[in-house]
């Protein structure tokens, strides 16, 4: 078994999920913007991770070029996801819908792992979307507000980082690295 794993990151969240994992598969992780295709080599399993940005997965379209670059090989492939979301099923199974074709879904593992939100590490556009949810979640009124909403609003004072190894437990599962039981 040879493994890569390559991700896009922007505040840092999905780079630390992608060293953690290749510290766990012995293997490189690279971004994906400054890798060659070429340094694929014999690797068998890919891994690529992207954060959520308005529940799409970074770097995702990228990634699909690589891929089409190699064409006829057999490659195992996962996709993690990493976002400031709770980990719900629904949560989950929506991300997944929204970015994976179907034949994707059959064949690909798919991992959404909990990241992190920090509002000073934003670019201008992004500073702006964030901005518009802010504005969004405030105009709920205060009783009515979720959970979610709260601890979502909360963040843009304090950011959160909701990392963590052990949620890369079911990835490295479904890659046969540990057994199914250590979940
Ligand atoms: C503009 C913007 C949009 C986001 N959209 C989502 C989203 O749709 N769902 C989600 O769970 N998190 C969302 N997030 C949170 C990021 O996914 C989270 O910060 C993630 O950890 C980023 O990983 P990265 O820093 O490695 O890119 C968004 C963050 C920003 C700044």
């Amino acid at each position: 078994m040879k493994a890569i794993v390559l991700y896009e990151s922007k505040a840092g969240y999905t780079g630390k999920y992608a060293a953690w994992l290749a510290e766990a598969l012995g293997c490189q992780a690279c971004a994906l913007h400054a890798f060659d295709a070429a340094t694929l080599g014999d690797a068998d399993i890919v891994v690529y991770g992207g954060g959520l940005y308005a529940g799409g997965i970074n770097g995702l379209k990228s990634f699909r070029s690589l891929l089409r670059a190699q064409k006829g090989r057999d490659l195992r492939i996962a996709v993690f996801a990493p976002g400031a979301s709770p980990a719900r099923d629904e949560v989950v199974a929506e991300i997944r819908d929204r970015n994976l074709s179907a034949e994707e879904k059959e064949s690909y593992g798919f991992f959404y792992l909990r990241g992190g939100f920090d509002y000073t590490h934003l670019n201008r556009s992004d500073r702006f979307a964030m901005n518009l949810l802010r504005l969004k979640l405030r105009l709920t009124p205060e009783k009515k507000r979720s959970g979610d909403a709260r601890g979502m609003l909360a963040s843009y004072k304090k950011p959160v980082d909701f990392t963590r190894k052990k949620n890369l437990r079911p990835l490295l599962s479904w890659l046969g690295v540990i057994p199914e039981a250590e979940h």
